[in-house]
């Protein structure tokens, strides 16, 4: 149930984030700064549900992975957006949010909660 919510707190915030993103690209900066603070109030409640999920399993490596990945992606999309902004945005900088998000996706799909895909 639990993994249910973080998962669609998830979803709402990567949609919020590819949103924000085409209205800053496109200079329309008064709805993405809107969305951009609601992206962050979303930021909390993968936060909040991710943090519940600790306890419903024991402790592991992965675990602890994919908990600090998950951090670091939401981090990242922040720096993302900031040098977006900036107009000093790199390639090192898109190409790491997209490697780390990625990973934390992968990761969250293999650990034994709600959706798990195994291929063996
Ligand atoms: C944008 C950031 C994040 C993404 C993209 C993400 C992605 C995912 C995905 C896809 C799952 C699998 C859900 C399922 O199978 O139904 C998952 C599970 C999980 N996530 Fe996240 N997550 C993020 C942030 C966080 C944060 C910040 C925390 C904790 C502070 C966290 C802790 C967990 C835990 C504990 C699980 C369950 C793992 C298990 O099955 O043992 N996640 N996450």
């Amino acid at each position: 149930m639990l993994t249910q919510y973080h998962l669609l707190a998830i979803i709402l915030t990567l949609s919020l984030f590819g949103l924000v993103l085409s209205l800053y690209r496109k200079g329309q900066k008064k709805p993405a700064v809107l969305l951009h603070q609601l992206m962050r109030v979303s930021f909390l409640f993968v936060l909040a549900t991710g943090i519940l999920l600790v306890p419903m399993m024991p402790f592991s490596l992965m675990r602890g992975a994919k908990l600090l990945l998950g951090i670091i992606s939401m981090g990242m999309m922040e720096i993302f957006l900031m040098h977006l902004n900036k107009g000093d945005l790199t390639k090192f900088t898109t190409v790491s949010l997209i490697v780390v998000i990625s990973l934390t996706i992968l990761i969250g799909l293999f650990l034994p909660l709600g959706i798990y895909l195994r291929f063996w």
